[in-house]
């Protein structure tokens, strides 16, 4: 049976760039939830987070996580995804997950630096809320992330070596 191969971890931390290296080198096809529900309701995250709020957006979030199964697909999943409902869990048990750990200060120094019409958690925050909503944020998420197949250290993971990795799980 085909399965998706889920990439997940915090903000900013290059999932949607190595979901599309990734796609490319197993000539797979390649999804980015954010993507498809922007597609979907015809405006940016965060103009539909401003009218409909989070928790729709999550249930969305998790319409289209729930659209890969049975699909060999490489998915870029939203960073918040894996914490809500049973989403941790139902990528676990329907494709292989991967996350991709970062501090908290090289997420910092990636997010300060992003456009915020995708992020709307992130808007109005002066660096040091910033840094410290991360850090805050990444603790709470973390023991959902670690839950992942396999944890890499993106930084220091080639592409090469993550389909290694991946090839073992198969
Ligand atoms: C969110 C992450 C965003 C997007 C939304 C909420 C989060 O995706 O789904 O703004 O709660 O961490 P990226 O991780 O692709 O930025």
């Amino acid at each position: 049976m085909p399965k998706p191969i889920f990439l997940i971890g915090y903000m900013g931390s290059g999932k949607t760039t190595l979901a599309k290296k990734l796609a490319n080198k197993l000539a797979l096809p390649f999804i980015d939830t954010d993507d498809e529900i922007v597609k979907e309701v015809g405006m940016s995250i965060t103009e539909y987070f401003q009218q409909h709020g989070e928790e729709k957006f999550r249930a969305l979030e998790r319409l289209q996580l729930q659209k890969t199964a049975n699909q060999e697909v490489i998915v870029s999943t939203g960073g918040g995804s894996p914490c809500f409902f049973d989403n941790m869990q139902w990528m676990n048990e329907n494709g292989i997950s991967v996350y991709l750990q970062m501090s908290t200060k090289s997420l910092f120094d990636r997010l300060s630096q992003s456009k915020p019409n995708k992020r709307p958690i992130l808007i109005g925050k002066t660096e040091q809320e910033l840094f410290d909503f991360i850090d805050e944020k990444l603790i709470e998420r973390e023991p959902f992330y670690r839950q992942a197949h396999l944890v890499i250290d993106h930084m220091n993971t080639s592409v090469e070596e993550l389909i290694v990795l991946l090839q073992k799980q198969l």
